[in-house]
C-alpha cells in the first residue's frame, strides 16, 4: 500500500515546502479553461496541507509543448499554466495563490521565499524544460532543492517516467501520495484485481488498441461486456456482421475475433444503429442487424440503448465500469446512445452499486448528459494512465513512492 499524507505527523508538514506533483493538463482554448475537475480533484490534498501549516508548491505538465528547432527553448505561452493559477485561486478562497514564471531557479526560489504558512504556488508548465521529459538528473536536483517533503497527486500521469514523477521524488526521504491518488488507486485495484460482483464492463469509444492490456485482465472477471462506440463496429465485424462504411480497426480485427471466441456469452454487441452517409449528412436512419453499405454507424440504435439500459440499471449490487462513449456524442442527434448509458449508470449508482468511469471524454459526455461528478462512485480521469494501471503494467509515478 503506499503511504499518503493522512499517514504522515502533521508536524512533517507545519512550516514545511512541500512539493506538489499534480496534473493539470486541462484543455485550453484562448486561455479559457474547459473542463476543470483536474483542478478541483486535487483541493483535498492541498486543503490537507494548508491546514497544517504547509507552503504547497505545485508543478504539473500541460500538454506537449515543442521546440520550434531543435536546440531553441521552449516557450510556446498557449501552453502556459498562468489561466490554471487564476483558476485555481478562484477555488481556493482562503488561501493566498501565487504563480511562477519558471517552475526552476530564481524566479521560483524568489516566489517561494514569499511564502507563509498556508500559501500555494504554482509553478510554470515543466514541459517548458525538455529534461522533464528526459528525466534529467540535474533537473530533478533543481526541483528537489525547492522543497522539503515530496508528494504525488497525480495518478493521471504517473505512468511517465519523468523528472517531475520519478527522477525528483527519489531526492526526498519524504515522498508520499496524495489523497486523490490513493482513492485512484484503491478504485482501480479493486476493478483490475477484485472486482464486487457482477461486474458489468461498457466499452466505447474509438482506440480498440490503446484498450486491449486492460481487456486483458478485465474480461475474464467481467460477467458481461456492453460494446458500443466505433469499438462495436470491430467487434461486429469479426462476428460477421455487415457494418456498411463503419470505421474498422483492421489492425486489431485477429484480437477482437479471438476475443469473442474466448467470451462470445459474455460479450454484448449492438443489435441496431444509428447510421447515415456522413457525419454531416442531414438524413440519419436507424436500422437492424446488418449495415447497409455506403452507411456508416455513428451511435448504437433504440433497441440496443434499451437492453444496455436494463443490464445495467437492474443492478442494485456489484460494479459497473465504463470507459468510451456509445457513439459520436458530440453531435446531438449522435448522442442518444451515450445519453441514456449516462443517465442509467446514475440510476445504477442511487440504486446502490458502485460505478466508475475512465477516461477524460467519458466525463465530458456523462456531464452533457446532465449526470454530475456526484452520481457516480468514481471518476478515473486518468486516460492512459488508467488503462495502463488496469492492464497491469509499471507506474512508475506510484512506484517510486513505495521504494
Ligand atoms: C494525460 O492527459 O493523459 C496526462 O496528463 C499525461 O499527459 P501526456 O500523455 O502528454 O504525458
Ligand atoms: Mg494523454
Amino acid at each position: 500500500m503506499i503511504q499518503t499524507v493522512s499517514d504522515l505527523n502533521d508536524l512533517k508538514f507545519y512550516g514545511k515546502k512541500v512539493l506538489t506533483r499534480v496534473d493539470f493538463n486541462v484543455t485550453l482554448n484562448d486561455n479559457i479553461i474547459g473542463e476543470d475537475y483536474r483542478i478541483r480533484m486535487t483541493i483535498p490534498t492541498i486543503e490537507y496541507l494548508t491546514k497544517r501549516g504547509a507552503k504547497v508548491i505545485l508543478m504539473s505538465h500541460l500538454g506537449r509543448p515543442r521546440p520550434t528547432t531543435t536546440n531553441s527553448p521552449i516557450t510556446d505561452r498557449k501552453y502556459s499554466l498562468a489561466p490554471v493559477a487564476k483558476r485555481l485561486s478562484e477555488i481556493l478562497l482562503v488561501n493566498k495563490v501565487t504563480f511562477a514564471t519558471n517552475c526552476i531557479g530564481q524566479i521560483a526560489q524568489k516566489k517561494i521565499d514569499d511564502m507563509n504558512m498556508g500559501d500555494v504556488l504554482l509553478l510554470e508548465n515543466l514541459r517548458f524544460h525538455r529534461e522533464e521529459e528526459t528525466n534529467n538528473s540535474e533537473f530533478c536536483k533543481q526541483l528537489a532543492s525547492l522543497a522539503d517533503v515530496y508528494v504525488n497527486d497525480a495518478f493521471s500521469t504517473s505512468h511517465r517516467k519523468h523528472a517531475s514523477t520519478y527522477g525528483t521524488p527519489k531526492l526526498f526521504d519524504t515522498r508520499v501520495g496524495g489523497l486523490t491518488l490513493k482513492k485512484e488507486v484503491e478504485y482501480l485495484s479493486m476493478i483490475r484485481d477484485n472486482p464486487t460482483k457482477p461486474f458489468t464492463l461498457i466499452v466505447g469509444g474509438v482506440k480498440i488498441k490503446d484498450k486491449i492490456g486492460a481487456l486483458e485482465n478485465l474480461l475474464p472477471k467481467a460477467d458481461s461486456i456492453l460494446v458500443g462506440g466505433a469499438t462495436a463496429y470491430t467487434f461486429l465485424k469479426a462476428n460477421g456482421t455487415n457494418i456498411g462504411n463503419s470505421p474498422v480497426d483492421d489492425e486489431h480485427l485477429n484480437w477482437v475475433t479471438n476475443a469473442l471466441l474466448k467470451y462470445r456469452n459474455k460479450i454484448i454487441l449492438p443489435t441496431d444503429h444509428i447510421v447515415s452517409r456522413a457525419q454531416d449528412s442531414p438524413s440519419v436512419s436507424l436500422v437492424k442487424g446488418d449495415i447497409p453499405d455506403g452507411m456508416i454507424g455513428f451511435d448504437i440504435g433504440i433497441e440496443t440503448s434499451q437492453q444496455y439500459s436494463n443490464q445495467i440499471a437492474a443492478k442494485r449490487s456489484g460494479t459497473t465500469f465504463w470507459n468510451g462513449p456509445m457513439g459520436l456524442f458530440e453531435l446531438k442527434h449522435f448522442a442518444n446512445g451515450t445519453n441514456d448509458i449516462a443517465k442509467t449508470m446514475a440510476l445504477a449508482y442511487w440504486r446502490g452499486s458502485k460505478t466508475l468511469i475512465g477516461g477524460g471524454d467519458t466525463l465530458e459526455a456523462m456531464k452533457r448528459a446532465g449526470v454530475s461528478e456526484g452520481e457516480v462512485s468514481h471518476v478515473s480521469i486518468g486516460g492512459g494512465a488508467t488503462l495502463r494501471f488496469l492492464a497491469g503494467d509499471e507506474m512508475p509515478g506510484i512506484d517510486i513512492l513505495q521504494e
